[in-house]
């Protein structure tokens, strides 16, 4: 497993990163994690351009000049990955001493590279359970910031249930889940929470739009809310790892019939296909 640190290649058990880098004291860094499949980064364009703007949200600017295509594309060929999923981190880099107020210009960034081996979802994922919990995570969830703790905290508790994934609320409204964005399905229509500050602006939940588009669904980017619930006929959550995963259930209540529903099994395929 050959791994990408600061400009250099090296056996991941080799990397190491200072202590007092300010991404293990104060988890100040950005990350990305971009899908591979036959050897191909997919919707690199759109992961490029939201790296960017966690970059620019952080001021992160000696971080923004490196070719992230290059790097990644290196990263698949050294390590012969046919599916996989790359994961780049980027933190604000290492200082003389535990400060808050970060000495940008004394300061290198610490970029991190890794790819591993995924086994997409070529046919029907197994629909799973989710647990509706209040959303407790800050109001910057659009960044993709390495400081998961809030979405961890969650993850924790909706596995305690019995949960595969949580769906959060915040104001009645659902958010997304602690690492997945959400579709709702009502009367043949989509509909999934605007991307405001409220959710990480999901690159899968983008591409899922289109393919609705593509098929002639209505998306409706309007939150679905808690009381709302009841009148859903489908669910589905999609993230880069787990594309689109059907909910089968929330908490006790079942959707539709603990199966894959209709629209969500054309978008899987649809979703298939696009991958070619
Ligand atoms: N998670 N919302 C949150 C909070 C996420 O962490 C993620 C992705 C998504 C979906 O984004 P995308 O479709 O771009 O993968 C939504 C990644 C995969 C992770 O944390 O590993």
């Amino acid at each position: 497993n050959i791994v990408y640190l600061n400009g250099s290649w090296v056996a991941a058990e080799d990397a190491k990163v200072s202590v007092f880098d300010r991404g293990f004291l104060f988890a100040d860094g950005i990350y990305e994690v971009v899908t591979v499949y036959s050897g191909r980064p997919f919707l690199l364009d759109e992961h490029l351009q939201r790296l960017q703007r966690s970059l620019k949200a952080l001021h992160l600017q000696h971080a923004l000049d490196l070719d992230y295509r290059q790097l990644i594309a290196q990263l698949i060929e050294r390590n012969q990955v046919d599916n996989g999923l790359v994961y780049i981190q980027v933190t604000r880099g290492a200082e003389a001493q535990r400060s808050h107020l970060p000495q940008t210009e004394m300061t290198t960034p610490t970029i991190f590279a890794t790819v591993s081996p995924l086994t997409p979802h070529w046919d029907t994922p197994e629909p799973v359970r989710v647990c509706l919990l209040e959303d407790i995570r800050w109001l910057r969830c659009d960044i993709k910031s390495i400081s998961l703790l809030g979405n961890i905290m969650l993850k924790q508790e909706a596995a305690n249930r019995g949960g595969a994934e949580a769906i959060l609320h915040r104001n009645g409204s659902i958010t997304e889940g602690t690492s997945a964005n959400y579709f709702a399905v009502r009367d043949g229509k989509l509909w999934t929470a605007p991307a405001d500050h409220l959710i990480l602006p999901g690159i899968t939940r983008i591409w899922t739009i289109e393919l609705a588009r593509q098929c002639g669904i209505e998306v409706i980017e309007q939150a679905f809310t808690v009381n709302d619930l009841d009148t859903l006929d489908e669910l589905f959550l999609t993230s880069s790892s787990r594309e689109i995963q059907p909910v089968a259930q929330i908490d006790d209540k079942i959707i539709a019939a603990g199966r894959v529903g209709p629209i969500t099994q054309r978008l899987i395929e649809a979703f298939h296909d696009s991958k070619r």
